[in-house]
């Protein structure tokens, strides 16, 4: 009986490999994008990409269009070469993906004249260097970015090491697998010419697969609590992350005061009301005065502006909900941006103007800011304190001054 036992687990043995194997395999897919993947194709890809389009884009970074890391993840491949060979064409059809780009980017990118086939070629070299990351020497021009740079790197590898065990344990698990149905064979057979095989373990040895039993299983019962213990930890800490960060929040406000209608359909300038944009570090929210300069004739009747007429008797600031709220240890400066950098409310607040109630527009994560910093060109113009700087920069690189390269990377930049 107990041989009946050992081949009957055996058995087990092999559904669960076949099973991991199985869950191994979709691991390992993902590639079903029909870009190829050769180093031919690549190399040709680079030299086609350096040819025609590296004047305007790069893989990693924005430059005249953008970043084409991963566009075979937005587009697939026919929609891209459609539009690569007649961008004007596809945006003016009205699709809308292109026609957001044509927005953000204002300007068409020219036709390109090159075939469906060297296309492909270039998403080949896309696709190459998107799975490897952006290269260490190209952005280590601040130490702290080198930093970032590493890491990425780093994480490149890890990526790639992560696969290469996968695809080394599918491989054993393959071997392990072909071996073991060969012993269960033999080890069956062995068994079925034993004569003094009692009536019990013949019955084992020969049994019909059992599918409830593989249920019942402890092994199938531990493997899935497995599954389920990972997944609530993913969940767990993907919500972690995303403690604190409240993009999309619009709180009701204890006066209907609508942006829409005083700075959109009456242009009444945000400096107007937010006073402190261009002088300090906080913009300020009006006081119910500032309301009063036109309320105390506009709309007297309103109940909504009999509620500032009440904040204004009983001494009572209005309580307006706060939305946008970095924590304590993050420094954020106004002035900074609006007036030295001369970046638009918009850029971060979203569209202030057609916002009946105000919303966070933005993550407001460090990497929010740290993107951007990346990004971002020094508002140089009529400021000679940059004319200095400017000089040395262009010395040494060939790109803009970027505010990463004026120290805006540095944590004690951000962090008191
Ligand atoms: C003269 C500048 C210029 C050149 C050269 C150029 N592009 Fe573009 N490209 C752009 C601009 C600008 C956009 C943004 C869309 C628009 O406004 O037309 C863009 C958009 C794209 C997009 C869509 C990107 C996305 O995020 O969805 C792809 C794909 C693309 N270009 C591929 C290419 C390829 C491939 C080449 C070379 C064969 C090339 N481009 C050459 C300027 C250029
Ligand atoms: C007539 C005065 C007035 C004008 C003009 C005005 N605002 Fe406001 N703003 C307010 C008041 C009052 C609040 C607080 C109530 C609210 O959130 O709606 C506020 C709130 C905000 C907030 C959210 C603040 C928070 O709590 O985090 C932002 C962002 C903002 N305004 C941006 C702008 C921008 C950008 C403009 C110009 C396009 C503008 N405002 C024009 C009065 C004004
Ligand atoms: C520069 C002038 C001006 C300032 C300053 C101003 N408002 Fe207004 N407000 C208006 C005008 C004009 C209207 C539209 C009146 C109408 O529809 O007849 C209006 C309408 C409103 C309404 C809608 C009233 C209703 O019942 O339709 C509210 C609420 C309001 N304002 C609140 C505020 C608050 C709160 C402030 C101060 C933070 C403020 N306003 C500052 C000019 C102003
Ligand atoms: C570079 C991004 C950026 C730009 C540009 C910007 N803001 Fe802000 N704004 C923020 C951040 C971040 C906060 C949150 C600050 C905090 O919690 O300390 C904020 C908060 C505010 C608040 C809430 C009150 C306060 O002072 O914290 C108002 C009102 C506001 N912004 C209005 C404006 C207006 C008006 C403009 C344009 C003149 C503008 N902002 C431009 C990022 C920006
Ligand atoms: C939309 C782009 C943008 C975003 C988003 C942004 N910044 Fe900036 N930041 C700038 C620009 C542009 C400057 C350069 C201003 C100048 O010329 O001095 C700057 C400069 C700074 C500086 C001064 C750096 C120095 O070396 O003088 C600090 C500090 C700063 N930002 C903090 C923040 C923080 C904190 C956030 C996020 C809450 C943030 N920024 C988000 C564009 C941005
Ligand atoms: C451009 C501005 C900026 C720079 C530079 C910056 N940070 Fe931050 N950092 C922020 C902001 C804004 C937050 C708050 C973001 C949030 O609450 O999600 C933050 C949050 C943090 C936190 C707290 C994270 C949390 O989950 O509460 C730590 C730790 C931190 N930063 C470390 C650093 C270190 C170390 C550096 C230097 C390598 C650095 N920061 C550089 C803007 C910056």
């Amino acid at each position: 009986m107990s041989i009946g036992r050992s081949v009957t687990r055996l058995r087990f043995a092999i559904l669960w490999l076949g099973l991991l194997l199985a869950a191994n395999l979709s691991f390992g897919q993902g590639a079903g994008d029909g870009i190829p993947s050769d180093e031919g194709q690549v190399a040709a890809g680079a030299e086609l990409f350096d040819a025609n389009c590296s004047s305007c884009h790069a893989v990693h970074e924005q430059v005249v269009g953008p970043a084409l890391k991963a566009v075979y993840e937005r587009r697939d491949v026919k929609w891209i070469q459609n539009f690569v060979k007649y961008p004007k064409k596809v945006i003016d059809s009205g699709d809308e993906y292109a026609k957001a780009l044509y927005e953000q980017y204002q300007q068409y990118m020219p036709n390109q004249a090159v075939s469906d086939e060297e296309i492909l070629s270039i998403l080949a070299y896309v696709k190459a260097e998107t799975i490897a990351g952006p290269k260490v020497a190209e952005v280590a021009t601040d130490p702290a970015a080198g930093d970032a740079a590493v890491a990425g790197a780093e994480q490149a590898v890890s990526t790639n090491l992560l696969i290469g065990i996968i695809i080394g344990l599918g491989v054993i698990l393959v071997i392990v697998l072909v071996v073991l149905l060969m012993l269960i064979n033999v080890l069956t057979k062995y068994l079925n010419q034993q004569k003094d095989l009692s009536s019990d373990d013949a019955a084992y040895v020969n049994q019909k697969f059992d599918l409830s039993a593989v249920f019942k299983s402890q092994i199938f019962v531990g493997f899935a609590s497995f599954v389920f213990i990972i997944v609530v930890a993913k969940a767990t800490i993907d919500g972690l992350f995303s403690i604190g960060v409240q993009q999309g929040y619009a709180p009701e406000q204890p006066i209907a005061f609508s942006h829409k209608l005083h700075a959109g359909y009456y242009e009444i300038d945000c400096k107007y009301c937010h006073t402190g944009v261009e002088k300090s570090k906080n913009a300020n929210i009006p006081s119910a005065n500032i309301c009063m300069n036109c309320h105390s004739q506009v709309r007297t009747e309103s109940e909504e502006i009999q509620k500032i007429y009440a904040a204004i008797e009983n001494n009572q600031p209005i309580q307006w909900v706060r939305i946008h709220n970095l924590p304590d240890l993050a420094y954020f400066n106004h002035q900074q941006h609006v007036k030295v950098g001369g970046v638009e409310c918009e850029t971060c607040h979203g569209d202030i103007k057609e916002m009946e109630i105000v919303q966070q527009h933005s993550l407001l994560t460090m990497g929010w800011c740290i993107d951007c910093h990346r990004k971002t060109d020094v508002n140089t113009k009529g400021n000679e304190y940059y004319d200095r700087l400017v000089e040395l920069h262009e010395s040494t690189a060939k790109e803009p001054m970027k505010v990463e390269n004026i120290g805006g990377l540095e944590c004690a930049k951000c962090h008191y």
